[in-house]
């Protein structure tokens, strides 16, 4: 479909086929990015990743994510951060399950305790966390709250998914009429202050142990490259704060709402979670929690997450691509300069490709092997091509870890006041795309005490 946003060309690729022209066949004409005021404003001038346009320096970060950052010996080195989160978030719902009235567990809404689940591994993943005081509590080297940063990464995500009309009509960008750019202009400053001050606080640790320094974070890494004179492109002081912003955004905001989703979904068909702690049950057993190598012995629980990937994936456009050179695609030309976007939410609900493509159902992933890495252009979550995701293989440890043990250790109520087919199942449509109406629910635990 060819649409014309104000005085550019955009077009959307709503069919696999189409995807994958875009997205395998002409992967290098359209692996750039448009440049937007939120790529300008609020990621330091196009130097984090997400909004990068192609050519060196994006190939430079995308090499640094993967051989660095994302690699698998420091993905298992930071293991038993996410153990000791996972720890901490199931005894916080332990707690709740046990403060109710009645005798009944506290009601709580879900998104809130996965955000914070979510952010607080994330960050000392990237950045440690000794920069987090609780709200009123001034701890030395703390300057912000875990909630602070929460908010300010909610308002990232918001002003980096709105239509702002100075983007796609220029002579009207100087008025900022919806009032967008000044936002952006404004958590650039908190953002930045945030950055200098981890910044000078891990040179300063770096500089004090001398040749006795080992990079722990993803910070240390990146402050550790930003001296290497063999780069190909500079990494600047800048350079590592919008890389440094991409892992807290990337890392944040997804992995909460993937859970989230599924528990819409699956409370609406309780027969899966009986399934799915069947399953954890026979695998796994009462005595512990589920730990990120059993994960490829619970197969059921796998396909929900996959289901929800389908139904639910959290970039519905993904990030829009942007083409770099006119080219001919299946018989049209598309000229240099036109957007693309690919939306991710009607292929995979494509009838064409999946059967009951509007139903949930879980076994479908049982049934057959289906790519959701890219390789199926039917399903693409994470994208596909030079632009997919580098971030997926910690996203989904997250995501899978959460649910195997969200659903082994509490059998999960919805509040007496609500049946099944009352879920909302309505999208909040953003950069990535959350339930409208967040989940109010009760908890009691299911393994013994000593456990939470
Ligand atoms: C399971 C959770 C995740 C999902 C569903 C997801 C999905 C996506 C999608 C759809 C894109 C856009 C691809 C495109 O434009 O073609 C993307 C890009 C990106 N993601 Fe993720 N992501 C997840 C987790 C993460 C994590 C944990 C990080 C980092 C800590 C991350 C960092 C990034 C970055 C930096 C990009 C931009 C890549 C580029 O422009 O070259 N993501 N992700």
């Amino acid at each position: 479909m060819q649409l014309k946003f104000g005085s550019y060309p955009v077009l959307v690729a709503s069919s696999p086929e189409m995807a994958k022209q875009f997205l395998k066949i002409h992967d290098t004409v359209f692996a750039s990015r448009p440049a937007l005021a939120a790529g300008k404003y609020t990621s330091y001038n196009y130097l984090d990743m997400a909004w990068a346009p192609y050519g060196a320096y994006w190939q430079q970060a995308r090499k640094i994510y993967l051989t660095e950052i994302f690699n698998t010996k420091r993905l298992d080195s930071y293991e038993y951060i996410r153990i000791e989160e996972s720890h901490n978030f199931l005894s916080c719902l332990y707690a709740l399950s046990q403060f109710g009235l009645d005798g009944c567990g506290k009601p709580f809404v879900l998104k809130e305790q996965l955000s914070r689940y979510s952010l607080s591994s994330m960050t000392r993943m990237v950045l440690s966390n000794k920069y987090f005081s609780e709200p009123k509590c001034d701890l030395e080297g703390s300057i912000i709250t875990l909630d602070e940063l929460q908010e300010m990464l909610d308002q990232w995500f918001f002003l980096n998914g709105v239509i702002n009309i100075g983007d796609w009509i220029p002579w009207l960008c100087i008025l900022d009429m919806q009032g967008y750019v000044k936002q952006m202009k404004d958590l650039y400053k908190k953002f930045d202050r945030f950055h200098e001050y981890v910044l000078d606080d891990h040179k300063a640790k770096r500089d004090a142990l001398d040749k006795d320094f080992v990079p722990k974070d993803m910070v240390d890494v990146l402050l550790l490259l930003s001296e290497n004179p063999n780069l190909e492109v500079k990494l600047t002081r800048d350079c590592v704060k919008g890389l440094m912003q991409d892992l807290l955004a990337g890392g944040t905001d997804t992995s909460p709402a993937i859970v989230e989703w599924t528990f819409h979904e699956i409370f609406r068909k309780p027969h899966i979670i009986e399934k799915a702690t069947e399953e954890l049950d026979r695998v796994i057993g009462r005595e512990r929690w589920v730990e990120e190598n059993d994960l490829s012995k619970l197969p059921y629980r796998e396909s929900i997450i996959n289901e929800t990937l389908r139904l639910h994936p959290l970039g519905t456009l993904l990030a829009p691509h942007f083409s770099v050179e006119d080219c001919n695609v299946s018989g049209y030309s598309v000229s240099k300069g036109t957007t693309v976007l690919v939306n991710v939410w009607s292929i995979g609900r494509n009838p064409k490709y999946w059967d009951a493509p509007e139903e949930y159902l879980p076994g479908r992933f049982l049934d057959k092997k289906i790519d959701i890495l890219g390789q199926n252009f039917a399903l693409l979550p994470f994208g596909s091509g030079r632009r997919r995701c580098p971030g997926y293989k910690l996203g989904l440890k997250i995501v899978h870890s959460a649910l195997a043990n969200l659903l082994h250790g509490f059998k999960w109520k919805l509040l007496k006041t609500m049946k099944p087919e009352d879920v909302c199942m309505e999208e909040h449509y953003g950069l990535t795309t959350h339930p409208k109406v967040p989940l109010e629910m009760i908890i009691e635990p299911r393994l013994p005490i000593h456990l939470y």
